[in-house]
């Protein structure tokens, strides 16, 4: 059984991770300062011995060296500079990464790196196979600034792969969903959408709604990053982690499948927000991942359609937000 360290243990992946780690035996200490996570995320194994739980904030470069672990799960990250903020994005993910990977060198301990599909920014030609050219926009559209910090963060790790052999495993993550995921837009749309079906609320779409994605369900991006951090042959490779690419669809269209699946009759109301309203903003129109490697070397198949998963979903956030606040 291995030790394993998480950063962001508090959070959607790495609460998910870590349940699936302590089922199968593994010891998991379990980092988060709670900017963004939440204790009811971790309640379930909170008790259980095998699991750490330290509260605080992995920019602190003291705060690591009183724990010692086989595999360091770096999932502790700012995202979505579209609210908030570049210039915390770019520090805060590089002070992190950093001082995961000097514990890491230190430690002789291998690093899984959540990075993001987003790192593919505008290139036109899809699905996405781990060796497509990283295309970004104009560096005064902040929402670069999150691609760009995982970007660095990538070249980071690889370029101390080369100087100090760091291990390393890099997972490129299309959007996730599931029990556990933020409410706001901090989740994705997806959370912000059942919360508006829910209470019979405008939906909220930033654009036309024609931008397209894909949407991979917890557990099948937990298989995912299970390879990762435990079969050798991921040592120093990327992987794209997400679900088929035959599962894309438009943000619109989701509004409606999600509406359906919560409301049986009638149409949402569309509040559409234009990107304007964001500043100097540029969106994706689509992200497909090709997932050839990831099947090819582990026999990864993502096994929840996204309606399936979404009616899951829809299930445990109707328990977390309670009856009274929707009804
Ligand atoms: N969820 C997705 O669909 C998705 C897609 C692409 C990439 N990713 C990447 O996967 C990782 C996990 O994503 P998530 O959706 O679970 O995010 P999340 O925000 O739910 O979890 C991240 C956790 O990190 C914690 N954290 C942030 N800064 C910290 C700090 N300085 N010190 C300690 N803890 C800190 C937060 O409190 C939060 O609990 C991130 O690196 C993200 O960029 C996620």
């Amino acid at each position: 059984m291995e030790k394993i360290l998480i950063t962001g243990a508090a959070g959607f992946i790495g609460s998910n991770l870590a349940a699936r780690l302590l089922e199968l035996g593994h010891n998991v200490i379990g980092i988060d300062n709670l900017s963004y996570g939440f204790e009811r995320n971790i309640a379930n194994f909170r008790n259980n011995p095998k699991f750490q739980f330290v509260l605080g904030d992995i920019a602190n470069p003291l705060l690591l060296k009183d724990y010692k672990a086989d595999i360091i799960v770096h999932l502790a990250s700012q995202k979505i500079p579209r609210y908030s903020n570049a210039l915390k994005t770019l520090d805060e993910n590089y002070t992190m990464l950093k001082n995961v990977v000097n514990k890491c060198i230190i430690d002789k301990c291998k690093i899984v790196y959540a990075s993001t599909s987003d790192v593919y920014g505008k290139n036109q030609q899809l699905p996405f196979t781990e060796e497509s050219d990283l295309v970004l926009g104009h560096p005064a559209i902040k929402r670069w600034a999150y691609a760009l910090s995982k970007i660095y963060g990538e070249q980071y790790i690889i370029a101390n792969h080369e100087e100090y052999r760091l291990n390393y495993t890099i997972g490129r993550l299309f959007g996730s969903y599931g029990p556990n995921q933020n409410l706001t837009w901090w989740g994705g749309p997806q959370s912000v959408f059942i919360t508006a079906a829910l209470k019979k609320e405008p939906v909220e779409i930033h654009g036309d709604g024609l931008q397209s994605r894909t949407f991979t369900y917890i557990s099948d991006t937990i298989n995912a990053l299970m390879c990762c951090i435990l079969n050798e042959k991921a040592q120093n490779e990327i992987f794209n982690i997400g679900s088929n690419p035959e599962e894309e669809i438009t943000i619109l269209e989701l509004t409606h499948l999600i509406w359906k699946l919560i409301n049986e009759n009638g149409e949402p109301k569309i509040k559409f927000v234009p990107y304007s309203s964001f500043g100097k903003y540029e969106d994706v129109p689509r992200r497909v991942p090709c997932i050839d490697k990831i099947s090819k070397y582990f026999e990864y198949k993502p096994q929840v359609k996204l309606d399936e998963g979404l009616k899951l979903t829809i299930e445990w956030q109707k328990r977390v937000l309670g009856k009274s606040y929707y009804t």
